[in-house]
């Protein structure tokens, strides 16, 4: 056995493309372990959305420098974002590190790595996008065609990521995406489903199906996102269906009515607004108005009362004013997100808005991220209060990493939710939980096992609002 170590940043692609590696290197004989000083083989996979991630990423491989120094033999890779833009160029500043693997080239590892064995010193980069990938410029958009493949994962757990399509045909002039991606490219249905059912045989019961756009999967193909989410829905034993990341600008009608139909898509909604504000918004190239997003988000909320919504938020893009951030805040307050990411603008290099002046200054910036961050937390805050006295189905994910006698798992609005952990459940386990306590980042309850759990409630009101709720006969 040789041990291997993956160090992931960046988003839920990111993830699930280090499980991937995880599983084609196995047949190798390489094995997963905690700790990189260990491991015969070191995969950085990385992250180049703002400049913070790709910072990380550069203090970690130095930190690899010294593996390098005591097990001359272990090898070290970088993959990723940063490592398809870069490609060999990361050679220069980074020279110890062996292999350079692009986001479509990570079946291409066994024999990569083997080569490597058998050649000590030897350098590999291979960080070209799929060869039915065209040109990555931003007028040819026609060249996105289908893209075959198969899930990969490792002893999978109760939730799986499965990607869906990949690539983004966007351009947003602030994002790097379409760059370190390629272009839109989307996998048949019937490859998904077989991906799908294969999972659920091992064990798997709620699935996050990924793209970096992906509602408007399919979009080449002739197959529609809507249309997968109903024939994975016939899958009995999938119990939840969630999807990331939807451009608010291919949201169709659609879509929305699956929230009616499909009781097995989860109440969450991941829908970046970006900024509050239109002006930004044509400048960011988002192709949607303030107006168009705030009916996109009163139409979710139609279809299910219970959606929770959330959000990636920009301030300070260049030329955003202080009535353009008076926007963003006003409607932060308006939709009352449960869970928002916000970054202050990054110049990413070869995207158009890099090249615009931005006449902040550093502390400028932040004390715009500081107040919209105060603003969005403080609304996630009160959403969670208002969770207590009602009942959560909760899918039991593993022990909670901060407190080992708890039980970790989500509802189906995507919030943590902590219960006592006690050998009447396990792990995969769908509990109805009553949520007795909540804090910003997460919810606390006990499983619901008879009508007196009411008293386990902290004060009258919530008592109240419970026995009321139990007297609808509803579960939210
Ligand atoms: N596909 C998703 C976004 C993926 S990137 C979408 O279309 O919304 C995740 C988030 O990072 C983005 O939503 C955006 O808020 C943020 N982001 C992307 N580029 C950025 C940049 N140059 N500076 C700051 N934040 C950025
Ligand atoms: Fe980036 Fe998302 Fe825009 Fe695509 S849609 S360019 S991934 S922000
Ligand atoms: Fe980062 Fe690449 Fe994802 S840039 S956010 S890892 S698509």
């Amino acid at each position: 056995m040789k041990g291997l170590f993956v160090q992931t940043y960046g988003c839920q692609m990111n993830v699930s493309d280090s499980e991937r590696m995880k599983a084609v290197l196995q047949p190798l004989g390489y094995e997963s372990l905690a700790i990189a000083e260990e491991a015969d083989l070191v995969l950085i996979n990385t992250c180049s959305i703002r400049e913070k991630a790709e910072g990380k990423m550069q203090s970690f491989a130095h930190e690899l420098k010294k593996i390098k120094k005591t097990r001359p033999g272990a090898l070290i890779g970088i993959t990723g974002c940063v490592a398809q833009q870069e490609k060999e160029k990361i050679l220069e500043e980074l020279p110890f590190v062996d292999l350079i693997i692009g986001t479509d080239n990570i079946d291409e590892l066994p024999w990569i790595v083997e080569d490597l064995q058998n050649h000590p010193g030897k350098k590999i980069v291979s960080a070209s996008f799929d060869s039915e990938t065209a040109e990555i410029s931003e007028t040819q958009t026609q060249d996105s065609r289908t893209w075959h493949t198969e899930t990969k994962i490792l002893n999978p757990g109760p939730t799986a990521f499965v990607s869906v399509m990949k690539g983004c045909d966007h351009f947003c002039s602030y994002c790097i995406v379409p760059y370190t991606r390629g272009r839109e490219r989307s996998r048949p249905i019937h490859d998904i489903v077989k991906d799908v059912v294969s999972l659920t045989k091992q064990g798997v019961k709620d699935i996050t199906f990924l793209g970096q756009n992906i509602n408007s999967y399919g979009k080449r193909t002739g197959e529609s996102l809507h249309e997968l989410f109903k024939r994975v829905h016939d899958i009995e034993a999938l119990e939840r269906i969630r999807f990331y990341t939807s451009h608010p600008g291919d949201l169709k009608d659609e879509l929305i009515r699956c929230f009616e139909e499909l009781p097995k898509l989860c109440s969450h909604f991941h829908l970046p607004v970006q900024s509050g504000s239109n002006r930004v918004l044509r400048a960011m190239r988002r192709y949607y108005t303030r107006e168009q997003y705030l009916d996109r988000a009163r139409s979710l909320r139609q279809a299910r009362p219970d959606i929770a919504l959330s959000t990636d938020i920009i301030v300070a893009f260049p030329g955003e004013s202080e009535e353009d951030f008076e926007a963003t805040l006003s409607l932060a307050n308006e939709v009352r997100f449960d869970n928002a990411y916000s970054f202050v603008f990054s110049p990413r290099p070869g995207t158009s808005a890099a090249a615009r002046p931005n006449l902040l200054t550093e502390s400028e910036k932040m004390q715009r991220l500081n107040k919209l961050q105060f603003d969005l937390r403080r609304v996630s805050k009160e959403l969670h209060m208002m969770e207590i006295g009602k009942t959560r189905e909760v899918l039991i994910e593993g022990v909670s990493k901060k407190d080992a006698t708890k039980w970790s798992g989500r509802s189906s609005q995507s919030i943590p939710v902590h219960i006592e952990k006690t050998n009447a459940h396990k792990v995969g386990d769908l509990v109805p939980v009553l949520i007795t306590d909540a804090t910003l980042t997460h919810l606390k309850g006990s499983p619901v096992v008879s009508p007196n759990d009411v008293r386990k409630l902290p004060n009258r009101d919530q008592r109240s609002s419970l026995r009321h709720i139990s007297a609808m006969g509803s579960s939210g």
